[in-house]
């Protein structure tokens, strides 16, 4: 009795979320790609920040955000406030699309009918952590949650309520690295900082 309990405990079934997503064949992208990249983070945690799709380094490391793009995110979430330990970090896409260029591979973005695909196991995830907020990074997150296509520039920084959700559409930090603009990272760290008095 006492392991049905532990079974039925959300960690464990996240767990067990994340072993039957190492074996998706639901689109074509796992076959490229070294390994599905799932979610990761404490099952009670009050924000879900959700990307993209793994990228290179993810692809490689098994976990998610912790290549560039990763390492800017670490930084605006520590000058937020927030402890990226207690979050639930995931992306819309858990396998990394990418064009081979000699040894490179190039980032491609996911096709709808592949962020389709795997959403089943983001809403999954979601229905299991139950956060205070989901935060969106980029375009392919905030569309898939909110349900409609996303301008991120013009709609940042605003809590919306997508039926019993709370999400907050916020800057990809890809897009705040390639762009460069410090106006652009005080904007996503301020974001951040909103989602952090939202969810406290
Ligand atoms: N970009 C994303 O959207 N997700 C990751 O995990 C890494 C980079």
């Amino acid at each position: 009795r006492e392991a049905a309990a532990v079974a039925r405990t959300p960690e464990a079934s996240l767990e067990r979320l994340q072993l039957q997503a190492a074996a998706c064949r639901g689109c074509p992208l796992w076959r490229p790609a070294t390994r599905t990249v799932f979610g990761e983070g404490p099952a009670d945690a009050r924000i879900a920040v959700v990307g993209e799709q793994p990228g290179d380094a993810e692809d490689l490391a098994g976990r998610p955000f912790v290549g560039p793009a990763g390492r800017l995110l670490d930084r605006a979430l520590a000058e937020a406030g927030l402890d990226r330990a207690a979050l639930y970090l995931t992306n819309a896409v858990k396998h990394f699309k990418f064009t081979p260029r000699g040894k490179a591979r190039i980032h491609a973005k996911p096709a709808y009918r592949e962020v389709a695909a795997c959403r089943p196991w983001l809403d999954a995830e979601l229905e299991l952590l139950r956060p205070a907020l989901v935060v969106c990074l980029g375009a392919t997150a905030a569309r898939t949650l909110l349900g409609r296509p996303v301008t991120v520039a013009r709609q940042r920084g605003r809590i919306v309520e997508v039926g019993e959700r709370a999400c907050l559409v916020t800057f990809h930090p890809a897009h705040v690295l390639r762009s460069g603009a410090d106006g652009d990272y005080r904007d996503f760290v301020a974001d951040l900082a909103r989602a952090a008095r939202r969810a406290h």
